[in-house]
Parts: C-alpha cells; structure tokens; sequence
C-alpha cells in the first residue's frame, strides 16, 4: 500500500487551509439498505447492533437552512443558498456537484472552519454558532477530523510526528495500539520518520488520513481526498475510508468528483448553485454517473 511513486503529486502543495496551518484544528433518511463495501458493488450487511444504535442516534451533523454568501451588491456569490442535510452516524457520506457548486463552503460551514451568513450547523446536538473560540478549538481538534485535497501536513515535522500533532496540541496520551493500526492499514509504518517532502502523494494523504483519526473524531470531513491522488492510491484511500466506516463505525463525509470514489459511500448527495438537488442510496459508479446526467452537471 502507498509504496508506488505517485506519478501526478509528488507535491510541495502546503496550501493553507482555514482553521490553522492545515491541521485540523486547523434527513435525511438513515440508510437502511445493506452497507456498499466497495466500488464493485460488493455488498456486506453492517453488524446488527450498531444498525440499531444508528437508527436511534443523532445525526452526526446537519445543517438547516445554511447560507453562506461572499461579497456584495452586483458581485454577490451565493456559495449557500438554504441546505439542509442530515449525514448519519456511522455511515459514509459522499457529496457531489459541479465546481463552485458550494460543496467546500458546506464542509467547511459544518466543521466549524468558516462561518455561515445564516443558517445553523449541528456537531451532533452541538450547534457550532454556540461555541466560543475555546469551545470551537476544542471541536476542531477532539471531534472533528478533516482531510483535504493537498494533504496541509506540516513539512518541517516528519510523518510520525504529524499523525501525533493533533494529539500533543491537546496534551493527550497517545494510544500506541490505535496509531500502530493506522499506520499499518494506511501503509505508512516504514515511513513514519520521512518528512512530507519524502514521500509519494499517496503516502502524504496517509498521513493526513491517520492524523484525522487519531484522536477518533466523531466525524470526518474530506474534501476531495484523492483530488491529487493515481488512482491506485486513490484505491488505498478510499479502501481505507469504507474500512473505518464499516469497521470502526466512523461518521465520514467526503467530497468527491469520481463517481467510483463516490460508489464506496452508503449515500451521495448532490450540490449544484449552493442547493441539494438529490440524493442516492446504496450508489453504484452507473448509478451515480446516471443520476450527474440527470442533473445535468
Ligand atoms: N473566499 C471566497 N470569496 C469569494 N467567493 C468565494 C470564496 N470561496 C468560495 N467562493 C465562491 O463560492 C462558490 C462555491 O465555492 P466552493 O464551495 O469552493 O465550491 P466547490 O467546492 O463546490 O467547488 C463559488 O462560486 C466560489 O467562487
Ligand atoms: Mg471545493
């Protein structure tokens, strides 16, 4: 896993992210339809309790009627114009639409990196607008985990001590059992010593991955994870996602172009001008390419 050379991203993109130095810090209806293990259609009942306790739970974010505009006057973008979704807990979301359709503005509204103009955004029962600048690190960092599209790993600190970042911000206790497992599943173990700029793009969105998780966030926001990845690492990625999902019970929502990335998720709902416009259950690659052609994007 993640040991081929990617061929598109050996990158030094450390673009900035909102919130800080790309760390993290810096309804719907509840599937009840088998959970779709993998982009070939695979199909695997989820374990029956955890169906139970998903049926009952909170969401494990929503937004109603969010808005989000940018500048003013004649030159005003309606980034959001009134979304109201639910992502369920324990499920992988994926989210698509055209470019500027909003789909960054709504992750980044519902993780507490940008404010929106109105509208509220929910963390569980958390609403993010309740939050004072403590209250909203402490989300950023305890609750929430989020995976961009170029990778945002700090590149003066080496793999190892990247993944661990979030948890010597908080001054927490590592746990050695759940970081050997991650960067073990992601492929990264050999790695851990290298700097960003030594390794592959697979091999950096690895880290990034095991970073989101290592403090067991109640959720996960990626926003075009493989954006920059092969598409043998985008496999691995994705592979990795479904399997936290289906077997860790992780909350994700994932942005996404690829209707095969998007075909590992229980749901996919569409954006397009700042506005659901759909949703699908159980996607396959076809159906949700079918359902893009339908919208027109
Ligand atoms: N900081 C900003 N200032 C002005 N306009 C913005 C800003 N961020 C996003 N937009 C605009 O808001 C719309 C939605 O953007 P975005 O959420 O990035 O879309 P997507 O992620 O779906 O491509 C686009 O028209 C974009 O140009
Ligand atoms: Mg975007």
């Amino acid at each position: 896993m993640f040991k081929r050379l990617s061929s598109i991203s050996i990158g030094l993109r450390y673009e900035n992210a909102p919130g800080a130095f790309g760390l993290i810090p810096q309804g719907t209806r509840k599937s009840a339809a088998p959970v779709q293990t993998a982009a070939n259609g695979a199909h695997e009942q989820g374990n029956e309790m955890n169906h139970i306790d998903r049926e009952t739970a909170s969401p494990a974010a929503r937004a109603v009627d969010l808005t989000k505009t940018y500048g003013k006057g004649d030159a005003v973008v309606r980034a959001l114009d009134g979304v109201s979704v639910e992502f369920a807990r324990g499920r992988f979301t994926a989210v698509m639409g055209p470019s500027g359709s909003g789909k960054s503005t709504l992750m980044h509204c519902m993780a507490g990196l940008d404010v929106p103009t109105s509208g509220r955004a929910f963390v569980g029962d958390q609403e993010i607008e309740r939050l004072d600048d403590a209250g909203l690190t402490d989300l950023r960092r305890d609750r929430i985990g989020f995976v961009f599209q170029s990778f945002n790993l700090v590149p003066t600190l080496t793999a190892g001590e990247n993944i661990t970042l979030p948890i010597d911000l908080a001054g927490a206790e590592i746990d050695q059992a759940w970081f050997d497992y991650l960067v073990e599943a992601l492929g990264i173990a050999d790695r851990l010593s290298h700097r960003p700029s030594e390794m592959s793009g697979g091999q950096q969105q690895g880290v990034a991955c095991a970073r989101a998780l290592i403090r067991r966030p109640e959720l996960i926001f990626a926003d075009e994870p493989t954006g920059n990845l092969d598409s043998s690492s985008s496999a691995e990625v994705l592979a990795f996602l479904r399997r936290s999902v289906t077997e860790h019970d992780q909350s994700i929502v994932m942005v996404t172009h690829d209707p095969r990335g998007a075909a590992y998720a229980d749901r996919v709902v569409f954006l397009a001008d700042g506005k659901v416009v759909g949703e699908l259950l159980s996607p396959t690659a076809d159906s949700v390419l079918e359902q893009l052609m339908k919208l027109g994007s």
